[in-house]
């Protein structure tokens, strides 16, 4: 009983003296904790007393317990309101001490996922000229062969309608073979001056192998202006081309054909292992696709440019079969 009082007085001081929660919740441990606080023992040793004992201690270790539970109890109330401001501070949690939770169990691994990296091609080109200040636009997969075509100076007995196999919805609906009908649809829209890149899919009937697939990306550019020449395109594709490969990546330019831009080129790119790369056809948009679209020839010079983002990402990252960049194979994703 002697030493119940001790504890009691000892406990008291101790809790009065409490600069903060964490010593308080200390002392509290020490007095209550589940295994090893020293109420709990002697709670634990009351029942083996021999019953007289029993009936004179048993009050005595519930007034002190009260007693202590009670001044806890206010002493962290007075912490409580003193520090309502912020309540982030950590408690002081000993091991097995009413933890909410195990901090031996490992931690959960984070699977955090990256971009694809057909995305971070489509995304680095579309900053690239962005920065030259192209604004992007988004353009219809269905699309009629009045624009996919027609309006590009591809009439129907035409034969490069030959090379661009087609998906056929209807005699006037197809899926579109690039992204080239977006120049006709957005300078019929749109006043020049004109800076955009149109991303998208399309498609062609081709079997799938290393290096085509049926379906596919392309990346169209377009600028109209009254003051811009051949020179201003190439210009802006070997820029285009350093940033996206590297300052001292090699890039030609090849004489072209395409119905609808005059003169037309291709530009290729220099692959240490696979050697020269076709990465983008490009030209002086046609005069007659500009008057056919709504734009004065006299007055307006446009050039255009369609690049394959699946060409730029394998040669970007080395891959050499344009069918991985469409598998869910984690052992290819988890490499970018
Ligand atoms: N549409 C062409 C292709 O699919 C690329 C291109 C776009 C060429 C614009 C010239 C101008 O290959």
């Amino acid at each position: 009983m002697k030493n119940l009082e001790k504890v009691e007085k000892e406990a008291l001081e101790k809790i009065e003296k409490a600069q903060d929660r964490n010593e308080l919740e200390s002392i509290r441990i020490h007095y209550f904790g589940r295994k090893s606080g020293i109420l709990t023992i002697l709670a634990g040793e009351l029942p083996k007393l021999p019953n007289q004992e029993k009936r004179k201690v048993g009050p005595v270790f519930n007034k002190v317990k009260n007693s202590l539970q009670k001044a806890l109890a206010e002493k962290s109330g007075n912490f409580q309101e003193a520090k309502s401001t912020n309540t982030q501070e950590p408690k002081n949690l000993e091991m097995g001490e009413d933890l909410p939770f195990d901090p031996t169990i490992p931690g959960r691994s984070q699977n955090i996922a990256s971009s694809h990296p057909l995305t971070s091609v489509v995304d680095e080109v579309k900053e690239i000229f962005h920065y030259l200040g192209f604004s992007w636009v988004d353009g219809p997969e269905v699309e009629l062969d009045l624009y996919n075509f027609q309006k590009l100076l591809i009439p129907k007995d035409h034969p490069s309608r030959d090379v661009q196999q087609t998906y056929y919805i209807n005699d006037e609906l197809l899926l579109r073979t690039h992204t080239s009908p977006m120049q006709v649809r957005y300078m019929e829209t749109h006043q020049p001056p004109i800076r955009i890149i149109s991303p998208g899919r399309a498609y062609r009937r081709d079997m799938p192998d290393a290096t085509h697939l049926p379906d596919f990306l392309q990346i169209e550019g377009l600028l109209v202006d009254t003051e811009t020449s051949m020179t201003d395109l190439m210009g802006s594709l070997d820029f285009f081309a350093k940033r996206m490969f590297g300052e001292s990546s090699r890039v030609r330019f090849y004489g072209h054909n395409f119905p609808y831009t005059e003169p037309s080129i291709e530009i290729e790119v220099f692959h240490e292992k696979q050697g020269w790369i076709e990465i983008l056809g490009a030209g002086m948009v046609h005069p007659e696709v500009l008057r056919g679209s709504g734009v004065d020839p006299e007055k307006y010079r446009g050039w255009a440019f369609g690049m394959g983002p699946n060409r730029l990402a394998m040669l970007k990252y080395g891959i050499d079969d344009i069918r991985a960049l469409y598998s869910s194979d984690l052992r290819f994703l988890k490499q970018f």
